[in-house]
């Protein structure tokens, strides 16, 4: 049943996601940020002083290292907000955009705040090489530069990769890697399908980017650059795996990617004094996290924790996100969310990411969350309504979940 203390989601919009040599990629993730924040409030005809708190979720540190620290402060101050504007910038991996609505949800239910902004801005193709020791030079011997982007660095303090890992847990679960390229393909003729569909679009989900050149019109970049409609399991089959993993390859795993997302949440009441329609309500927010070995698993463990504060049970959901940090992700969590029952798994999957996932639509990794979570909600709402679970990992297993109703 409706109430007026209901949290709603009121606004959502995001960039294109990029390819890894896009012109998007010398736009700081800053700037992508302020983009989405102006757009985001002007989509409901909101000023940035009526909105009470900003949380901004980024976590590649050495991109927006570039521009110095606290981002969400500089994207909110250039997005137009006053001094006074409170911000926090913070990092829980590829959940952060999804724990920025959950920690500004937390501050409405406590009272303390009526209208928060959550944002996931990120540019990893920007994300420069690091060169330590270079503010002592070395006197003697080669100076070693780091990539952050390679690995995304979790093996510098002895843990796996993320590519291992998923690879390792997904041969544990079943999912094999021809299952797991098979999920890459569908993954990509369902975001084509979505597009061609007209259900991926500017106005609705997206915003367009424009970049400035320097005769003539800005280049306008208004879809999602890495959508390969053509993909053949043989193609996929050719490619040598990755980062040491047993499964992993260019196909199954998401592309590096630059791209920003907002979503604006209040109670229902207060949404009904604005006269904002709801894009969705927000039944459950939850985040959790697992043995780092099990990443591909937490996207499960967090539906099951979100739908335990419901009383709903998973197969009350019509619709499920799960990020395709690697196409493993989906299949080992919907294989635990079937309880291993063949034919429930099957159901579930076709449920899952019905317009395709990360690894067609792209996964700048702070933004993602909030993307999952404005896709869930548009595709509820063209099928009549409903309930839906968006899921997420995020490195070492994290985990967020959202249980949506429209
Ligand atoms: C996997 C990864 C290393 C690949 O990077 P890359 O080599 O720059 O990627 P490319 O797009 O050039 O693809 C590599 C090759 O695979 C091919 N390929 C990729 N997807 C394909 C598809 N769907 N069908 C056919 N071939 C494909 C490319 O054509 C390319 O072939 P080429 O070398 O002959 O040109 C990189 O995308 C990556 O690190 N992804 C994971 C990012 C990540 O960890 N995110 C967070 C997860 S939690």
């Amino acid at each position: 049943m409706e109430s007026r203390d209901d949290i709603v989601l009121v606004s959502a919009v995001r960039t294109p996601f990029s390819k890894f040599d896009s012109p998007m990629k010398d736009i700081p993730s800053i700037k992508l940020g302020e983009m989405v924040i102006r757009e985001v409030m002007n989509r409901v005809g909101l000023q940035p002083e009526e909105i009470d708190e900003v949380n901004y979720g980024s976590c590649l540190p050495a991109e927006f290292a570039l521009e110095t620290d606290v981002p969400g402060r500089q994207a909110t101050l250039l997005a137009g907000f006053p001094g006074e504007s409170i911000s926090l910038s913070l990092d829980r991996a590829c959940c952060s955009s999804l724990t920025a609505m959950r920690l500004g949800i937390r501050g409405i239910k406590a009272g303390e705040l009526k209208i928060v902004m959550a944002v996931g801005s990120e540019n990893m193709p920007r994300c420069p090489h690091l060169a330590p020791g270079m503010r002592w030079a070395a006197r003697l011997g080669h100076l070693k530069l780091i990539d952050p982007l390679f690995y995304l660095g979790y093996d510098a303090m002895g843990f796996n990769t993320i590519a291992v890992d998923a690879g390792e847990v997904a041969l544990e679960y079943g999912i094999t890697r021809e299952m797991q390229d098979e999920w890459a393909m569908r993954s990509h003729k369902l975001a084509a399908k979505a597009y061609a569909e007209g259900k991926i679009k500017v106005g609705e989900e997206l915003m367009p980017v424009e970049i400035p050149r320097k005769k003539g019109e800005p280049l306008v970049i208004d879809k999602d650059e890495c959508i390969r409609e053509n993909t053949t399991m043989e193609a996929l089959a050719k490619l040598k795996t990755v980062y040491g993993s047993p499964t992993i390859t260019a196909g199954n795993a998401p592309p590096i990617s630059a791209g920003s997302s907002a979503l604006i949440v209040m109670t229902r009441q207060e949404a009904e004094k604005r006269g904002l329609e709801p894009l969705a309500t927000i039944v459950a927010s939850v985040c959790a996290a697992a043995e780092p070995r099990y990443i591909c698993t937490i996207p499960a463990e967090s539906i099951e924790k979100a739908l335990a504060h419901t009383g709903l049970a998973i197969d009350d959901m019509d619709l499920i996100e799960i990020n395709e940090a690697f196409a493993a992700m989906p299949l080992v969590s919907t294989k635990i969310l079937a309880q291993d029952n063949a034919g429930k798994w099957d159901k579930l999957k076709e449920r899952t990411n019905v317009n395709g996932g990360a690894i067609a639509l792209g996964h700048p990794v702070g933004s993602s969350a909030a993307r999952i979570t404005m896709t869930l909600a548009h595709e509820l709402k063209r099928r009549g309504g409903g309930y839906g679970a968006a899921a997420i990992c995020g490195g070492l297993a994290q985990g967020e979940a959202v249980i949506l109703k429209v």
